[in-house]
């Protein structure tokens, strides 16, 4: 059993923290938000993610997972600490790095013996080192004789499934400068150790660039299949069939071929944007991300393009939004193809009847600005009642069997805008809609 410290509970560090405790470490989770500490002790979870609340309040219960404001204590209790704090983006598109570098001073300053420093947070390659460093001046200045490792162990947690994703990754990447970090953190991961998941050991440089040109790639893989698709609709291919045929080539693989309005959430555009900087800091360039970059804005606006040249007009049409988050099983609208396409419908003038499972919260003060053209409903069909046009803009699952023969009933509209691809066109067509895909 390790003795685990994870210093932030966001999304990263309250997923990380609750099923290491769950693996049967004991973990201390630290915020300096005392709320939300307080709510975390009484099994409120701040964030949507299916299948935590049972997670943290089983082991919470348990004793192996406890929260606190009081980072001394924390660190000094401890062995291995997860920094795993917010990087948002800055003004030129980098990481900041600002709160990972204070999590650092905080570590050093409560040093109490050696201690392994993970670096969950996503950071610059170069990261690493200059956590070291603030470690060893803070140190230096304390005269305290403290030895410590720093391990880069990027996260891959996609919203929505990160339970899954967190006891089942693909792979676990330890970037480390020494055998005894190694160690320890395979003890940390020993639960995926044993059940054969593989294992990659390099440096911290190398480790920070996996997480980087892992999610770039991935991000670029889902444009290529958006670009495709966008041609498909001009020569008369069906991008769905395209993408299935191209994924069962093993080189190319079946996931993240799946077209649609552009890639959103949290990770995505602001990893794009930091490696596309990583690369012009050291006069490289990284030509196919910065493309990725652009042409998801611009799919953006082509899905209002579509719309518009299949309406016509838009000024006074009633529109039915089903879904604003950037994707299904999540509250989270980060970069969502939402946040550009809706405001471009209501500048010209349309009436959005909004309904999505768990965006209304978030969706409120996002679209603040064009509130007078929205009006949020309960559910699908009270969104419906009274449309010209539907849009599907997230794939929830309750939007996937929709009762069409109540559309007519409720005077929903015969425009329909599938952005997810998630019905067939010729049971659509057939069905009497004016059905609109994305390259089908
Ligand atoms: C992503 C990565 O998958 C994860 O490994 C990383 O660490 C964090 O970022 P997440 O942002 O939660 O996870 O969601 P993901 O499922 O990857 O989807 C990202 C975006 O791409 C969503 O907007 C989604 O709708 C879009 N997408 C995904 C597509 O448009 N097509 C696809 O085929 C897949």
């Amino acid at each position: 059993m390790s003795k685990i410290t994870v210093i932030g509970t966001g999304y990263v560090g309250l997923v990380s923290g609750a099923i290491l405790s769950d693996f049967g470490h004991t973990v201390i989770c630290v915020d300096i938000d005392e709320n939300k500490i307080e709510g975390l002790k009484n099994g409120i979870i701040p964030i949507f993610e299916p299948g935590l609340e049972r997670i943290v309040k089983n082991n919470y219960y348990y004793k192996r997972l406890d929260f606190t404001t009081d980072i001394r204590s924390a660190i000094e209790n401890n062995d291995v600490v997860f920094i795993a704090v917010g990087t948002p983006p800055a003004d030129d598109g980098s990481a900041d790095l600002r709160h990972v570098l204070v999590a650092a001073k905080d570590i050093a300053t409560h040093m109490n013996g050696y201690k392994v420093i993970v670096n969950k947070s996503t950071v610059p390659v170069g990261a690493g080192k200059k956590v070291k460093a603030v470690v060893q001046s803070i140190l230096a200045e304390r005269e305290a004789d403290h030895s410590f490792d720093v391990v880069s162990n990027p996260e891959f947690l996609r919203e929505g499934s990160a339970i899954q994703d967190f006891m089942h990754p693909d792979r676990v990447i330890l970037g480390a400068e020494s055998d005894r970090a190694i160690n320890i953190m395979k003890e940390v991961y020993r639960v995926l150790y044993i059940n054969e998941t593989p294992f990659v050991e390099t440096n911290l440089e190398t480790a920070e660039m996996i997480k980087y040109a892992s999610n770039a790639f991935l991000a670029m893989k889902i444009t290529f299949i958006n670009e495709v698709a966008n041609v498909c609709e001009k020569v008369g291919a069906d991008v769905q069939k395209v993408a299935k045929a191209m994924g069962l080539d093993g080189r190319i693989a079946p996931k993240f071929l799946h077209a649609g309005p552009g890639f959103g959430g949290s990770c995505f555009p602001k990893d794009t944007r930091a490696l596309a900087r990583i690369a012009r800091d050291c006069g490289e360039t990284m030509s196919l991300v910065e493309t990725t970059v652009e042409a998801n804005e611009r799919q953006k606006m082509k899905m209002v393009q579509k719309i518009l040249d299949a309406m016509n007009e838009l000024a006074d049409k009633a529109i039915a939004i089903l879904g604003v988050t950037f994707k299904p099983n999540t509250d989270d609208l980060r970069d969502a193809p939402s946040l550009v396409i809706l405001p471009e419908l209501a500048k010209r003038g349309a009436k959005l009847k909004v309904y999505d499972p768990a965006g209304r919260k978030e969706g409120d003060w996002r679209f603040s600005h064009i509130m007078d053209s929205i009006t949020w409903c309960e559910n699908a069909y009270e969104a419906l009642e009274g449309t010209d046009a539907t849009i599907i803009l997230t794939e929830w699952n309750e939007f996937r069997n929709l009762n069409f023969e109540k559309f007519k009933e409720i005077g929903a509209g015969e425009y329909f805008f599938d952005l997810r691809n998630i019905y067939d066109k010729k049971t659509m067509l057939d069905k009497g809609f004016k059905y609109y895909g994305v390259g089908v």
